[in-house]
């Protein structure tokens, strides 16, 4: 199926369905023909990828550049070794860049693509269920730094996004789980349908049923392009809203150091703290609270090496970029499917929050 990112001048298609990526290559060339086509991909990808690479370089001539594999590697050096490989090799402002990977690969990619003569086009295809999701769509790029993390990038959007789910077949479990919070967190910010959506395929997506992970992949997609559409640079504080339980999230994983923990699995916790901070602040309808109680019961917090203390965990929120002006932005929910932005929490309600949502079963 094929959807649309509508920003105007910068609107791009994406194609989203499972074992498609053999036909990729004529995909591409449909799109931009002539073009010279560069590949991105990282060291892992490469090694399970291989037959699929190399049909994809004999129909489209590529030139590739390997990554190595981590987040610790996403950073202004590894950016900056994409030049070496692209610029001797004459890419044009007509080039195209395809970014296959995840997140890490794709943000990098991004930014290289947005700086690279000025701007050369660039073509996601992700192979995580987050960056399906989430990262592939919507023109953030970053490399992070050693004062934070996606501290240097750029605004660009992708010319297109090319989404085979196939592609998670490989994926370990445990970064299928984290992903799935991304997806999980539309129940919250998508519509009351988004939410029934969850509330109904929750098993289904546990098990990779592939048709539900394809609607489910479609809605987020459609999602997010809404809010992009609506505030593309963060400037309305609309964007925000895809921050849902990130603002816990981040605070718990600055408390492992960013090690340990997948962010995925920071999030799962940060959305169960959302839901308490919603009852708290009675923004979550009296009618609403046994339907939030069903997905807080579906919420797969994983087991931590341990809990930090609550203070620790506040504090660590002062360190998260929504925080302006020393006010801590938190995104919570209210009717079924929506949510609001609030700040001005008071820090008792905020630790109570966090209490009952850091308990690894339920909410009690
Ligand atoms: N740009 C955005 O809007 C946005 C949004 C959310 C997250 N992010 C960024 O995304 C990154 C996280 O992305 P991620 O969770 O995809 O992590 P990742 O890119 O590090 O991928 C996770 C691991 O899975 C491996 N992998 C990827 N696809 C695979 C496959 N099909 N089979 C087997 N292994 C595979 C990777 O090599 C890596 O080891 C972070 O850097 C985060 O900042 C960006």
């Amino acid at each position: 199926m094929e959807l649309t990112v509508s920003l105007g001048p910068r609107s791009y298609p994406v194609f989203l369905d499972s074992g498609t990526a053999n036909n990729f290559p004529a995909t591409l060339n449909a799109l931009f023909p002539e073009s010279k086509f560069g590949l991105v991909t990282n060291t892992t990808i490469r090694d399970l990828y291989k037959p699929l690479i190399d049909q994809w370089t004999a129909e489209l001539g590529l030139t590739i550049h390997i990554m190595p594999d981590g987040e610790r590697y996403k950073t202004i050096e590894t950016w900056g070794a994409i030049f070496d490989t692209f610029l001797p090799a004459r890419f044009e402002r007509s080039s195209v860049l395809i970014a296959l990977g995840g997140g890490v690969v794709g943000d990098v990619t991004g930014f290289a693509a947005a700086a690279m003569l000025r701007g050369v086009k660039y073509v996601q295809v992700p192979t995580t269920l987050l960056a399906m999701v989430d990262s592939s769509v919507g023109g953030k790029t970053a490399v992070d730094h050693p004062a934070g993390k996606n501290l240097i990038g750029a605004f660009y959007q992708p010319n297109m996004v090319f989404v085979d789910t196939a592609f998670l077949a490989t994926l370990p479990e445990r970064e299928y789980r984290s992903g799935y919070a991304e997806l999980f967190k539309y129940a919250f910010i998508g519509g009351l349908d988004m939410f029934d959506f969850i509330v109904r395929n929750h098993k289904a997506l546990i098990k990779h049923d592939n048709a539900a992970m394809l609607e489910g992949i479609k809605r987020s997609i459609e999602i997010k392009a809404a809010v992009v559409n609506r505030d593309e640079k963060e400037t309305s504080g609309e964007r925000m809203l895809l921050n849902f339980g990130h603002t816990f999230a981040h605070a718990l994983e600055k408390c492992f150091n960013f090690e340990g923990l997948l962010h995925g699995e920071a999030v799962w916790y940060g959305m169960a703290c959302a839901i308490e901070l919603g009852k708290l602040l009675k923004l979550i309808p009296v009618a609403d609270i046994p339907s939030y109680d069903t997905l807080a019961a579906f919420l797969l917090k994983p087991q931590l090496p341990s809990f930090p203390p609550v203070d620790d965990l506040y504090n660590a929120m002062f360190f998260d970029k929504k925080v302006a002006g020393g006010q801590i932005k938190f995104v919570v929910p209210a009717e079924k499917g929506r949510s609001v932005m609030k700040t001005g929490i008071p820090e008792d309600t905020v630790k109570v929050a966090m209490r009952k949502g850091m308990t690894l079963h339920g909410t009690v």
